[in-house]
């Protein structure tokens, strides 16, 4: 059965680094709250479930950031502030471009001479200086915020902190949901302390579920803002349905359905009035375009539309 998510937080401690998050969190959001600007959260990359409290062990949810990461480069060009809430070691804005040795292959090593000089080669600053110039544009703006969680809880712990901080921006606040959040775990006081012994045999592993965030996070933590939420599934017949539910029994305004496989170049916005595709072309992921880069366009224009409906109102 789901534990009630209260129960939750009271049987699973804060992260160690809990209140320093907290404090980063408060004072960035005051900061921004008195420019007037549109915030957005962008949560991003998979949440871990432990199975020893020692943790040797974990579930994993998957996700490679990659959604969340470009996601938060198109809240930045388009002038909103960014919270960008993700899974520790998964991709990040800017930092995206460049995995693996792709860097490395990159610079060039000159050690003539009595000093050692780092240079990017020639024919890839074409390539590195635009990103750069994002980069440094958002670090010296100070419009984007950092924060990391690895496991389900120390996500829920951040997630509800942030939101608490958010409320304050009312509708100006957007919370874009894209990580891949635990349905099941194994509640704490339930875990064995050290490593799963293998001399004890197979464990016969039980999950729970998690209870759902989003339920207190639209109704009760960020009543006002506009809240869009990700449905991830591997079979396209219930993809719609399972996002109308989710939709309908939660009270947000937005769900963003993709399938595993398609995910790259097909989403389907499923919206209180109807449905709708954004879809990539192969021609347009061949000259580098990102879908990101379309769905950003069509959530700005969805909370814009939001925000005149409320203020009409007012
Ligand atoms: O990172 P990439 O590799 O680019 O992949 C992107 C993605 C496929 C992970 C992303 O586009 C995506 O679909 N993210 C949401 C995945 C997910 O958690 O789907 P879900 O059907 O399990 O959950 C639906 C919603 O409920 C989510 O917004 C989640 O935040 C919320 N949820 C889930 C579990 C839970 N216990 N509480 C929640 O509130």
């Amino acid at each position: 059965m789901a534990s009630h998510w209260e129960e939750f937080y009271s049987t699973h401690l804060p992260p160690s680094d809990f209140e320093d998050n907290r404090k980063l969190l408060k004072e960035f959001c005051e900061r921004h709250n008195k420019s007037n600007q549109r915030i957005v959260l962008v949560t991003s990359g998979g949440t871990t479930v432990p199975l020893e409290h020692n943790t040797v062990r974990f579930v994993d949810n998957f996700s490679a950031g990659t959604r969340g990461a470009a996601s938060a480069e198109y809240f930045l060009e388009h002038g909103y502030t960014v919270i960008f809430l993700h899974r520790v070691k998964s991709l990040e804005p800017f930092t995206r471009h460049f995995t693996g040795q792709m860097f490395m292959d990159m610079l060039e090593l000159n050690e003539r001479g009595p000093s050692t000089t780092i240079t990017v080669k020639p024919d890839c600053v074409d390539i590195v200086a635009p990103i750069l110039a994002r980069y440094k544009n958002a670090q010296e703006t100070g419009r984007i915020l950092y924060v990391t969680f690895t496991t389900v809880s120390d996500y829920f712990w951040l997630l509800r902190a942030a939101c608490e901080c958010l409320a304050a921006f009312e509708a100006k606040a957007l919370l874009y949901l894209a990580a891949a959040v635990s349905d099941f775990y194994i509640p704490s006081n339930e875990m064995p302390t050290h490593k799963i012994q293998s001399g004890a045999g197979a464990p016969t592993i039980s999950l729970q579920l998690v209870p759902k965030m989003l339920a207190p996070l639209v109704s009760l933590w960020v009543p006002h803002a506009y809240v869009v939420s990700f449905k991830l599934e591997t079979d396209d017949s219930i993809l719609i349905t399972k996002a109308r539910d989710a939709m309908t029994k939660y009270k947000h305004k937005l769900v963003i359905g993709n399938i595993l496989q398609s995910r790259r170049y097909r989403v389907v916005f499923v919206t209180p009035e109807n449905n709708y595709e954004v879809i990539l072309t192969r021609e347009q992921m061949l000259n580098g375009l990102e879908l990101e880069d379309s769905i950003v366009d069509n959530v700005i224009a969805c909370h814009s539309d939001f925000l005149s409906a409320v203020t009409y109102k007012f």
